[in-house]
């Protein structure tokens, strides 16, 4: 069958998906090799060829030249690499197969090759997943033309495990048109996964849609679990989206660094502006909107474990709520206690892993009544 050119070659809104992908790899493999993890399972379930014919560089090879970088810069101690490369184009798998050999003198990881139709090798990805040893991670790129094959149950089953990261991409402009025109059977299966098809909010705007999918997830899924998404503009109001899941806290921070990192490249990150500043008043709207959800969140009394957790949960890094408690520290509104009932030393509100998980109760943190 004639392939597209989209099947050919790379688009730049691809390219930005694969950009994401490498970032976050850089920083999760980096951060695997400083822990008891003796093997790490890569999944790309919808891999293409790994090289395009205008050179355009593909998730499978992306997560080689990780593994590759991972395996020389750290070597601290040997991590096991398995990779399962799907496709179910069987030429592509071939052509894949053509470019690891032609262009990867020296492969750091054993590699699976399959041409199953997504379908079949997700029942037998969840299978191996569940078999991993305390001893193993697994990461899966799902990475679809379509929706319509993409279970909600079986992201869930995945997740269960407790070792699994997942990125899926999703057409959400293609989902979004259709929510009230008409919604085709597999939007409404999908949808339904989540919630009762006449509860799902009406969007207004592809971006709406995005945010009640990624709040949708996070009800759905329970507190153990953290999702964020990555929106990709592809033309003017054309938005797509990739979704970003763990029940692992550091792994989301990570992914978060990665993400706040190609945003902020973007213009599109982070600027807060201290009041007491003369030019304040430029706040983005992102950063607003979370300030003003700290605000309420701290209205009651929080420990530094809840407040690093809310952060997180709500797609920010701890380096953006320090900022900000700060600049209310010197406004005179916020109040930080040690367990003792003592002040602590201004600027110290505790909220990184180390002392999520080994001191979850150093402070408790509240805005000051005005
Ligand atoms: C969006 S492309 C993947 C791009 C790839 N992740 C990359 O970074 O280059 C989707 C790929 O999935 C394959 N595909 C389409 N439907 C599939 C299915 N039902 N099961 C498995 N693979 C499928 C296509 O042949 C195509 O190569």
């Amino acid at each position: 069958m004639k392939k597209k050119d989209s099947q050919k070659n790379m688009y730049a809104h691809s390219e930005k998906k694969v950009e994401l992908l490498q970032k976050y790899l850089e920083i999760y493999l980096n951060v695997l090799s400083n822990t008891f993890v003796k093997r790490i399972n890569l999944f790309d379930l919808f891999c293409g060829p790994g090289i395009y014919e205008n050179e355009g560089i593909g998730s499978p090879f992306i997560m080689l030249q990780e593994i590759k970088k991972a395996s020389t810069i750290n070597n601290k101690k040997a991590i096991e690499y398995n990779c399962l490369f799907n496709d179910n184009d069987r030429e592509v798998i071939e052509v894949l197969k053509r470019n690891v050999k032609s262009k990867i003198d020296h492969c750091y990881a054993k590699i699976n090759y399959s041409c199953q139709d997504y379908k079949d090798v997700i029942r037998a990805t969840i299978l191996s997943m569940q078999e991993l040893l305390n001893s193993e991670k697994a990461f899966a790129f799902i990475d679809p033309y379509q929706y319509k094959d993409i279970s909600i149950s079986e992201i869930e089953s995945m997740l269960c495990t407790k070792k699994t990261e997942i990125l899926l991409f999703l057409p959400t402009q293609f989902m979004f048109r259709f929510e009230s025109n008409g919604t085709p059977k597999s939007l409404k299966r999908f949808i339904e996964e989540l919630v009762p098809m006449e509860e799902w909010p009406k969007s207004n705007t592809g971006i709406d849609f995005i945010q009640s999918l990624k709040e949708h997830f996070k009800n759905h899924l329970g507190n153990d679990y953290y999702v964020d998404t990555f929106i990709i503009q592809r033309e003017v109001n054309q938005y797509f989206s990739l979704f970003f899941f763990t029940s692992n806290i550091l792994g989301f921070e990570k992914m978060l660094e990665a993400k706040w990192k190609i945003d902020k490249d973007e213009g599109r990150g982070w600027i807060y502006e201290h009041s007491y500043n003369l030019f304040s008043g430029n706040k983005s709207s992102i950063t607003q909107k979370f300030e003003n959800e700290l605000k309420e969140y701290l209205s009651r009394s929080r420990t530094n474990k809840e407040v690093y957790e809310f952060t997180l949960h709500n797609g920010h890094l701890p380096k953006h709520t320090n900022e900000v408690l700060k600049a209310w520290q010197n406004e005179g509104i916020l109040s930080v206690l040690k367990s003792d009932g003592e002040q602590t030393i201004k600027g110290s509100f505790y909220l990184n892993y180390k002392d999520w998980r080994d001191h979850p109760g150093k402070v408790t943190i509240q805005t000051k009544l005005q």
